[in-house]
């Protein structure tokens, strides 16, 4: 094994309950140096109770977690380092400064603790505080800071003790839509400039894209895909992959002959799908992006598309652009793009490339 490939942080089947609910069902992962891993998913898959296991406030039933090579959670081997001996520092949803406290001395806290200077501690605070631009900031308290002020404060303080590892729980959930937008684009600048390894926890997709230089989704208790936000994106592992990221096509399939069925068992359309048939399992679902699908009016199309055709059930304007759901044989609906001429209720064509289409078995 090269440097490079050695892990900073390793969870082995991660086991977790709470009473009978057992909300961790085996989570594995790898971490390299630098890396910012989002943990994504629904509310209740249990992002922070694996956030909590890393920073070390909960401990892990079964499984293990390593640091460097080192075990840091293992009950096995009866081993639980400490949350204070890890050296991780935490960005909480609700911000949580001590109110009592400046700014800077929120943000010093930590440093006093790490036994620096007050020299070093007060040349620390004025860069971290820099980087957050809330240089101007420092002798206010933190009750007469907005919700994004309060944010960027308890990030700098999080910072200042240069943590191995930087853990953050939904941080911009607390703030109004526009303040999260602008914050997330910063944020995700400050975290590629400091080189910290993170694991970033959110429910929000756009957060995910925006933050991740890989993106571990989470469901029910187990990481069910892990890849950079194009592989995932891209290749989605399961239905729900794809349900959770972006906007698909999922269409309940059967091969026979070399023809497609789509459509449930009632109601089977066969169509032939040129250019896609001789990967597809034999059933299954068959996938495509809504930005991959085009909805026209024209009878001829261009012959490297897959072209179906259809009846315009609805169309929506929004905002920058047409979405039509257009019904093809057999009951099936599809939704794309769509050209601002097509009418709701006439018969419409369906587009799409061979090499959108992807196939699910789960
Ligand atoms: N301390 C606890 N005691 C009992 N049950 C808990 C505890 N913490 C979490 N749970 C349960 O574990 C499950 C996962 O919770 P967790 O907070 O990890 O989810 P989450 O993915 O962070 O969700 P959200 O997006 O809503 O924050 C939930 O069903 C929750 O009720
Ligand atoms: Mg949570």
């Amino acid at each position: 094994m090269t440097h490079d490939d050695s892990p900073f942080l390793e969870a082995r089947g991660l086991v977790k309950s709470f009473g009978s609910e057992r909300v961790l069902r085996g989570v594995d992962f790898r971490i390299r140096p630098g890396e910012r891993l989002v943990l994504l998913g629904p509310s209740g898959c249990g992002k922070t109770t694996l956030l909590n296991l890393i920073a070390g406030m909960l401990e892990a039933d079964a499984g293990e977690l390593l640091c460097e090579g080192s075990r840091i959670d293992a009950p096995a081997h009866g081993i639980h380092q400490p949350m204070r001996r890890r050296g991780f520092a935490m960005v909480f949803q609700d911000f949580a400064l001590w109110p009592h406290m400046t700014v800077a001395e929120n943000v010093a806290f930590g440093l006093k603790m790490q036994g620096l200077s007050r020299s070093e501690r007060s040349e620390r605070v004025r860069q971290v505080l820099t980087m957050v631009q809330m240089e101007g900031f420092a002798d206010r308290s933190p009750s007469r800071l907005s919700g994004g002020q309060q944010q960027r404060v308890s990030i700098a303080r999080a910072l200042a003790v240069r943590p191995r590892l930087l853990l953050l729980d939904e941080p911009l959930s607390a703030l109004d839509a526009r303040l999260r937008e602008d914050l997330k684009g910063e944020l995700a600048t400050l975290l590629r400039q400091s080189g910290v390894t993170s694991v970033y926890v959110t429910h929000d997709q756009s957060e995910a894209f925006t933050l991740a230089s890989r993106i571990a989704l989470m469901h029910e208790g187990r990481i069910e895909q892990i890849g950079t936000p194009e592989e995932v994106y891209a290749n989605p592992a399961s239905t729900f992959a794809a349900t959770f990221l972006g906007v698909s096509n999922l269409l309940p399939y059967s091969r026979e002959n070399g023809h497609f069925l789509l459509g449930d068992r009632e109601s089977l359309t066969p169509v032939v799908l040129n250019g896609v048939g001789d990967t597809a399992p034999a059933d299954g679902r068959l996938m495509v992006r809504r930005e991959a699908v085009t909805i026209h009016e024209g009878r001829d199309a261009p012959s490297d598309s897959i072209v179906l055709s259809g009846i315009c059930r609805r169309k929506d304007f929004l905002g920058d652009r047409h979405e039509a759901f257009v019904e093809v044989e057999g009951g099936v609906t599809l939704r794309g793009f769509a050209a601002p001429g097509i009418v709701e209720g006439t018969r419409v064509q369906v587009r799409f490339p061979p090499d959108a289409v992807r196939f699910l078995t789960h």
